[in-house]
């Protein structure tokens, strides 16, 4: 078979995880200092697809290219395409039909992580060329998914966010397809919430006795489309990284696996693993718990957090209290006044989620 092509999906509206995604993708959202979707492209093009078709939103387009530029810098060919509304997985593929050009590819949604990548998969689809390979796993909320009713391990049906769903074993944001997936994605009318399901297009080529494979994915994988999921996502990576120590580090303990970036500096503090700090950030005074990823550029000044994600920019100064299972996003500024009368000064943007003891 001549080359397999990718396609990321990295458009949708990201309503999930607002207000971070009102003006950014939520696929740019890091992951131990890594935007979601850069694993994505890794993952492909360790898998030896250099062809990549990004699916763009006319409203974030702009800042996913900006991130992944030519796609020269992960070793791929990168070519934009840009979705004019959030219509549905299927209505991203036929979008993309010029660039696959009868190709067939593998497409991956740009939020999804999986720990193990692609490379067993797309061997397995070139050797056996089937119309169809979609990865399985086991979940505990499967009417969150696309979920799949199995018969001795064939596909028999797919449904899309079943409120009764057949089997616990839902559908992973990677699929493999021949050029059949766009006729099926033609065929489609929108689903109840309005858009044209990948996972209908799928049935279709189950209901026309296309060859449908499937396989149960070993290693965790994780849809970051909700905060819960984003900091689990960001364990889960945190949990493999190796230790390095580029930057400055002062009068501080780090304990465990944890990476301080060149520029960094850690003064009076205790990082405990496993933990990244981000290029040019600054921690002093501070405590840095488990799980915690500081973006590039972040002050932590006399405060505690743990579990958490920083994006770059943001700063957190003179807390009374320990943040943990926090998500804050760029250049927000987060700090304590010593100042009469005792009383919390807020400009906070919409759809923000705060807690205060
Ligand atoms: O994560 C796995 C699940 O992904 C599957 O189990 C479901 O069967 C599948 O429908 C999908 O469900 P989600 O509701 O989680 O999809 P979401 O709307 O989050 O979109 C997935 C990615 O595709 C995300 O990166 C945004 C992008 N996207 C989404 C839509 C609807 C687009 O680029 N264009 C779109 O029109």
């Amino acid at each position: 078979m001549t080359g397999i092509k990718g396609l990321i999906l990295s458009g949708g509206s990201g309503t999930r995880l607002r207000p971070i995604t009102h003006t950014y993708a939520k696929q740019l959202v890091p992951v131990a200092n890594k935007p979601v979707l850069f694993y994505g492209i890794e993952a492909l093009v360790e898998a030896g697809v250099e062809e990549i078709g990004i699916i763009i939103a006319p409203q974030t387009g702009d800042e996913v290219r900006e991130a992944v530029g030519d796609g020269s810098a992960f070793g791929a060919r990168v070519t934009y395409i840009e979705q004019d509304r959030p219509a549905g997985l299927a209505h991203a593929v036929l979008t993309a039909e010029k660039f696959l050009a009868g190709s067939s590819f593998v497409m991956y949604l740009g939020d999804n992580l999986l720990r193990d990548g692609v490379p067993g998969l797309v061997e397995r689809f070139r050797e056996e060329s089937p119309d169809a390979m979609i990865l399985l796993t086991q979940v505990e909320d499967p009417s969150a998914f696309g979920v799949a009713e199995l018969d001795e391990g064939r596909v028999i049906r797919l449904v899309e966010k079943p409120e009764d769903p057949p089997s616990d074993m839902a559908l992973v944001g990677v699929y493999l397809f021949s050029p059949a997936i766009l006729d099926a994605a033609r065929k489609l009318e929108p689903s109840d919430r309005g858009e044209l399901e990948i996972t209908e297009a799928i049935q279709g080529l189950i209901d026309e006795g296309r060859e449908v494979r499937s396989e149960v994915v070993s290693g965790w994988w994780k849809d970051t489309g909700q905060l819960a999921d984003m900091l689990e996502a960001n364990r889960l990576v945190l949990d493999d990284i190796v230790t390095r120590l580029d930057g400055e580090v002062e009068d501080s303990r780090v304990e465990g696996r944890v990476i301080i970036e060149e520029g960094a500096t850690l003064r009076n503090s205790l990082v405990r693993g496993p933990a990244v700090i981000g290029q040019g950030a600054v921690v002093d005074g501070a405590y840095i718990g488990p799980y915690t990823s500081i973006g590039d550029g972040v002050r932590v000044l006399n405060s505690e957090i743990e579990h958490s994600i920083v994006l770059s920019g943001s700063s957190v100064e003179n807390l009374g209290a320990r943040i943990e299972a926090s998500l804050l996003g760029r250049d927000v500024k987060l700090t304590r006044s010593d100042s009469l009368p005792k009383t919390m000064r807020l400009l906070v943007g919409d759809r923000s989620e705060i807690e205060i003891v």
